[in-house]
């Protein structure tokens, strides 16, 4: 979603908020805009596009000023417009948004009877028409901020300048993050601590209600009703540098061939913890709980997906699973008894916290599966469960999503042993299953690239692919189709094999391909029967398996992609490079922008 950052400084800011604007890009990239007060005025400067727009812009016409705040932005209302794009300004009072204010079309109606003309087709302007009444009614700026806030509803993270006063941002926050940095003689405000990482280590992060006074010195911090509040200040890990990409072309590429050694440093940490019976570090105890609640959004859901697989069927423990968006809202009566996990690469997605804070509100305990350890989500979560990806950049998540499983895997198999439903003997093969991986990963990321980039040429031409595989292949092939599409624009859906009659049959002819992920385990057989379904109605079949499977299907495929023999744990992992690396070359060759698909954003902090 949009990215937030200000400084109330003593240098000029104009440079440094733009360097800000860079860390925070992966949360939108539609437009972006900056603003500061010189010489007791508010100027601003806005590109549509890209940040390198507005750098452009800036330098073709710099800015000064030593406060200043800026935005970039993943559109909610109105399109990505220069006019569109934050800040926002009316009568002296500057805003930036992230989030979404719910009932912005009846105070629009309500501040443009009484005259307050728009400029824009945002709900964010509203609150800068709003600010702007309260001070010609004479509130003081804290008094505007606060009234302001008490008439919207919905979700935001803002930051307020306000032309009259060049020595303080008004912040506040209700859903979206935002973290408030100290530095010396200087503060800082932005979405998240990484971006604050090249001015200041230690933050104060807002919680949901909070808005917050900042000046050059410190911040006054108030809750929802105005009263004073003290935040604790921490110090982050959040690192400076900014991820770069190497000789690669783009942050995937990068991100899909280095998982051998994220996944070996995921797998040292939690095979650790299986070997020596952790119980307690894990916090949740997974030997007394009825069942677990897992939810997540997108790959993370599809992660989860999995995950259920392996904890009913190594630790027989019963999962109820959905998507954030529904699992929040669908009132599901669980067991204060219960655990639940929540699993997000950002720690940030609204839909997923929500969830979360229904469980916990519910009384159950809960685990978040992160990849930010500093996250909202892993903030409110009883325990966290780090993924170890170290920092994804590339929008389509890759990397992610094998350490989500990863990390699913050996919580399953602790769980399993917890539970007493695995022999020790069982344990052990488990876990040498998953220490296979890191070396499984590399031989297949080192043989299959050429025969992948010849198939994704045929693949580029196609209008629609379907991925099919049964058990915990069916959410893979969700994955394959998600991840084709978010990257190159083909339209694709992931079925459960065994699904393919009762409907998306009808869509078989030779014009679609048919991604099949079948390894040779206790399915084959019968994938390879709704293989011969496809056939038999002139479907262009690829399959994806392993040597006993490439033998023992006879079938005329398109193409057979043959992996190493793996145990089935660990298939899912080894079985997910093909479908990133078929959806990035595909992609490569329709010419996209692979690590900013058009309309999606890294971090998705409104619902
Ligand atoms: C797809 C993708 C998204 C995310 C989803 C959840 O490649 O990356 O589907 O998985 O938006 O994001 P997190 O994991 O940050 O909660």
């Amino acid at each position: 979603m949009c990215g937030i950052v200000g400084i109330v400084g003593q240098q000029p800011v104009s440079e440094r908020l733009v360097d800000a604007l860079k860390r925070l890009e992966y949360r939108g990239y539609d437009s972006a805009g900056i603003a500061t007060i010189t010489e007791g005025t508010l100027h601003r400067r806005r590109a549509e596009g890209k940040l390198v727009n507005l750098e452009r812009r800036l330098k073709e016409e710099p800015l000064g000023g030593t406060i200043g705040i800026a935005h970039t932005r993943w559109a909610t209302h109105g399109p990505p417009t220069e006019r569109n794009a934050h800040p926002h300004f009316t009568d002296g009072v500057a805003v930036v948004h992230n989030g979404i204010i719910e009932n912005f079309a009846e105070l629009k109606d309500e501040l443009a009877a009484t005259g307050a003309e728009f400029q824009t087709d945002t709900d964010t302007e509203v609150l800068a028409h709003l600010l702007a009444r309260h001070r010609r009614e004479g509130m003081r700026r804290g008094e505007a901020v606060h009234a302001m806030l008490k008439s919207v509803r919905g979700a935001y993270a803002l930051a307020i300048l306000f032309e009259d006063d060049p020595s303080t941002i008004i912040a506040a926050r209700n859903g979206p993050p935002l973290a408030i940095g100290h530095g010396d003689g200087e503060m800082f405000l932005g979405s998240d601590a990484i971006a604050l990482a090249p001015f200041t280590n230690e933050i104060t992060y807002l919680i949901d209600g909070d808005w917050a006074v900042v000046g050059r010195t410190g911040a006054d911090i108030f809750d929802y009703d105005g009263h004073p509040v003290a935040r604790p200040r921490q110090t982050s890990v959040a690192v400076a540098t900014l991820a770069n990409k190497g000789s690669h072309r783009h942050f995937m590429e990068k991100e899909i061939l280095e998982q051998p050694e994220v996944i070996a440093d995921a797998l040292g940490h939690y095979i650790n913890f299986i070997e020596n019976g952790a119980d307690a570090v894990f916090g949740i105890d997974f030997a007394k709980i009825p069942s677990l609640a897992i939810s997540a959004c997108g790959t993370a859901y599809l992660a989860g997906l999995i995950g259920k697989y392996w904890f009913e069927r190594y630790a027989r423990l019963p999962v109820e699973i959905d998507v954030a968006s529904e699992f929040r809202y669908r009132e599901i009566p669980l067991s204060p008894q219960s655990a639940a996990l929540f699993i997000s690469q950002s720690g940030e997605t609204a839909d997923t916290l929500a969830s979360l804070r229904y469980c916990k509100q519910l009384g159950l305990k809960i685990g978040a599966v992160v990849n930010a350890r500093e996250s909202t989500i892993a903030r409110e979560a009883d325990v966290v469960f780090p993924i170890l990806a170290g920092p994804e950049i590339g929008v389509a998540s890759t990397k992610a999503f094998t350490c989500q499983l990863a990390a699913l895997a050996a919580l399953a198999i602790h769980a399993a042993k917890a539970r007493g439903t695995v022999t020790e003997d069982e344990v052990q093969a488990l876990v040498e299953s998953l220490t296979e991986m890191p070396r499984l990963m590399r031989q297949v990321l080192d043989s299959i690239q050429p025969e992948i980039e010849l198939l994704s040429r045929e693949l580029s031409k196609c209008h629609h692919v379907l991925y099919l595989g049964r058990g915990t292949n069916f959410p893979l092939a969700m994955e394959g189709a998600l991840k084709l599409k978010e990257i190159s624009y083909i339209h694709a859906e992931g079925y459960a094999a065994g699904e393919l009659k009762h409907g998306p049959i009808a869509l078989i002819d030779e014009n679609m391909p048919v991604i099949v992920i079948a390894p040779y385990d206790r399915f084959f057989d019968k994938t390879v029967s709704n293989m011969q379904e496809v056939a038999a109605r002139g479907g262009r079949i690829i399959l994806i398996t392993d040597g006993k499977g490439a033998s023992a299907s006879k079938l005329d495929t398109m193409h057979t992609i043959v992996l190493p023999a793996t145990d089935e744990i660990i298939a899912p992992m080894i079985f997910s490079l093909p479908i990133q690396l078929l959806a990035y070359h595909t992609a490569l060759f329709m010419g996209t922008d692979l690590d900013q698909p058009r309309n999606l954003a890294k971090s998705v902090t409104v619902e």
